[in-house]
């Protein structure tokens, strides 16, 4: 039975995909924690018009669930890093591997229409990389680069997570 691999880094930098296709290439389940979010709490955006605060308590909780799972591969919410309970849980069982992908590329490719952080504009997404990146980097036991395509990041995530 393998550690959980959990996915870290920015809205838009290809957490989910990548995490599906590491998870079938490797044979273990893909859990991604945005979605058992919704499936237990409902829509982000609905939890967001409660406050940040009262998303960030649920998804605190999504969390801790999901981190007592085994052989998973979890992809979580880009604002994961902001508490450091969640990262200690996820840690506990798990390997972090964070997905770095360019700025600009995260700008060309981010769908801000439901995500509420970036709701005012694509200039949010800037100054949330600058503020994260310290972050992304302090917890990553791995660093997958995807500037190039997905089935590259595929491989990269295999190879970097090989030895777990
Ligand atoms: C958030 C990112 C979202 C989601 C929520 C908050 C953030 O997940 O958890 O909207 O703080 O960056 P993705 O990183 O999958 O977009």
């Amino acid at each position: 039975m393998r550690k959980n691999i959990v996915l870290i880094g920015m809205p838009g930098c290809g957490k989910s995909e990548i995490g599906a296709g590491l998870a079938k290439r490797l044979g273990m389940e893909f859990v991604d924690a945005d979605a058992y979010i919704e499936e237990h709490w409902g829509r982000i955006p609905e939890l967001f018009k409660l406050g940040e605060a009262h998303f960030r308590d649920i998804e605190s909780r999504a969390v801790a669930a999901v981190s007592l799972k085994r052989n998973c591969v979890i992809a979580t919410g880009g604002g994961v890093v902001l508490r450091e309970q969640n990262m200690q849980a996820l840690k506990r069982n798990g390997i972090v591997v964070f997905i770095d992908r360019p700025l600009s590329r995260l700008l060309d490719v981010v769908d801000t229409s439901y995500r509420p952080l970036l709701a005012e504009g694509r200039h949010k997404l800037a100054e949330l990389y600058e503020q994260r990146l310290p972050l992304y980097r302090k917890y990553a036991d791995r660093i997958v680069d995807n500037s190039g395509t997905l089935e590259d990041a595929v491989a990269a995530a295999v190879s970097a997570t090989k030895e777990e």
